[in-house]
């Protein structure tokens, strides 16, 4: 027999035994993946993917895949419901201003859009601490006390410390319904016994799920227990009030898809040097989002601000070089506000640039369009600007603001007596025109300014005897004549 043809034979029974082996690895692989009941989820985004990796190929987060159990979809053999038939939109009823239930808790009613929404889900999230098992244990004293029936579901604290609070807020003569318990599948059992109509968990990180694996507060149990009192509440009518905790960075604990599911999210913020709290909505199926709702931390528990902008202003102190008055408009109303600049002449290296309550990088700006257009000289000065009393604004019509506190503080003059500032900025130092300017001069004619500093872009109609028109932040900012080097 030739040499060669037993050579070639030799080679193709080597491919063939080789490719035999790839394709069982590879069989394997898909099995194993098929039987696997376990999937990854980022906890950024919810990308799933079968594999671990250390960065989310869709949202690009380091180190936020975690492994959560696979959740059937159901049986195939359940009956479609009514749901799945079609409807005609303009025949379908739905909720009407009127079926809202009023709290009367003012400011949260306000951040609701105006009540609780029917069947909606809204989320609370805020730091340890911060009052959110307050709130929502007042407001089911409030809901109780109009005879709205309403279940506390707590998974955080003991029967005993609720009863504490309960006692410490003085709602002792109320017979609020509370249950402590984390097993999803027992709060719904109670939940659909009764089928009251507000439902406040405290809180979401601590229920679980006895069908899924994992400690209460991974991704997998957070996106399955919403999802279900998400359906259960859309289904049977109830509101719910999710508490949620939030991470060292500030966002929500837990899955971004939590976010998506709710109607609502509301923060909850203050800081631990001021006495007050504000409820801040990011998210509202129903109503603004941005919308402030203040209160202040007394020892009866958390009373509302009725009038926010005083609260903000420091009486009297405006007049004083490096201060001016602002009014931003959040989510349905003018707040007027208070910035404080302090400029002074840097003894190391790199000036400083810090800011409170509003964006870093707004200050850079600011200062880079003073220079090019105004003629200052802030490269060997410190910057320091903050928005008194712990407010965060982020609202671009505070520019005009912060620009000439800076100024009023670099040449040691306090700005004109008894002045509001309203406007942007824009690149070439053009004064831009903002929303809602006519809320927001009513605003400050009510609290008694006397003057107020808009953009000339305004509509031509505003013509209080208050308002004074400017083009460029040239006419109103000029360089000092010693110069500021
Ligand atoms: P809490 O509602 O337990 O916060 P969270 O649920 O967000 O963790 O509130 C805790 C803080 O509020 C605590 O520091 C004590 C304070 N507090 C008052 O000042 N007055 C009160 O009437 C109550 C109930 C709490
Ligand atoms: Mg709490």
């Amino acid at each position: 027999m030739p040499d060669w043809k037993l050579k070639s034979n030799n080679n193709f029974g080597h491919f063939l035994c080789r490719y035999y082996i790839l394709l069982v690895i590879h069989l394997k692989n898909v099995i194993s993946m098929a039987k696997s009941r376990t999937i990854f989820i980022c906890n950024n985004c919810g990308y799933e993917s079968l594999k671990w990796a250390g960065k989310c190929p869709e949202c690009g987060h380091w180190n936020s895949f975690e492994e959560v159990e696979k959740v059937s979809a159901g049986s195939s053999q359940k009956k479609p419901s009514s749901s799945t038939i079609p409807g005609i939109l303009s025949e379908i009823k739905f909720g009407q201003q009127e079926d809202r239930i009023i709290t009367g808790m003012r400011e949260l009613d306000r951040v609701l859009g105006g009540g609780i929404y029917p069947a909606s889900v809204n989320l609370i999230a805020g730091d340890p601490g911060i009052g959110k098992s307050t709130l929502l244990l007042q407001l089911a004293g409030l809901l109780t006390r109009k005879n709205i029936s309403t279940l506390y579901i707590t998974g955080e604290e003991s029967l005993h410390q609720i009863r504490g609070r309960y006692e410490r807020l003085g709602l002792n003569d109320l017979p609020i319904p509370v249950l402590a318990e984390t097993e999803l599948e027992n709060i719904l059992v109670q939940i659909e016994k009764d089928f009251p109509r507000v439902v406040i968990i405290d809180s979401i990180q601590s229920i679980y799920s006895s069908h899924i694996s994992g400690a209460p507060g991974n991704v997998g149990q957070v996106r399955e227990c919403a999802a279900r009192l998400f359906r259960s509440a859309k289904e049977n009518n109830w509101s719910l009030f999710l508490v949620g905790h939030i991470t060292k960075e500030g966002g929500i604990a837990g899955p971004k898809i939590l976010e998506h599911m709710v109607d609502v999210v509301i923060y909850f913020e203050g800081d631990s040097l001021y006495r007050y709290r504000i409820l801040r909505s990011l998210k509202n199926r129903f109503g603004a989002t941005n919308e402030l709702g203040l209160f202040y931390m007394e020892k009866e528990g958390l009373k509302e601000v009725d009038n926010p902008s005083k609260l903000f202003l420091s009486n009297g102190q405006i007049s004083q070089p490096g201060t001016s008055v602002i009014c931003s408009f959040e989510g349905t109303r003018p707040i007027l506000g208070e910035i404080q600049a302090l400029v002074s002449r840097s003894n190391y290296g790199v000036p400083q640039r810090t800011v409170s309550g509003f964006d870093q990088r707004r200050l850079a700006l600011i200062l880079a369009i003073l220079e090019k257009h105004c003629g200052l000289n802030f490269g060997f000065q410190d910057v320091f600007v903050k928005i008194a009393g712990g407010l965060r604004i982020d609202d671009p019509g505070i520019d005009l603001g912060i620009a000439c506190a800076i100024y009023s503080s670099l040449t040691d003059r306090p700005l004109q007596d008894s002045a509001v500032y309203i406007g942007e900025l824009g690149l070439n130092g053009d004064i831009r025109p903002v929303s809602q300017l006519d809320r927001r001069i009513q605003e400050a004619i009510h609290l008694g300014f006397r003057h107020v500093y808009i953009s000339s872009m305004e509509d031509k109609n505003v013509r209080q005897p208050q308002i004074i028109r400017i083009r460029n932040i040239r006419e109103i900012i000029q360089p000092p004549k010693s110069g500021n080097k």
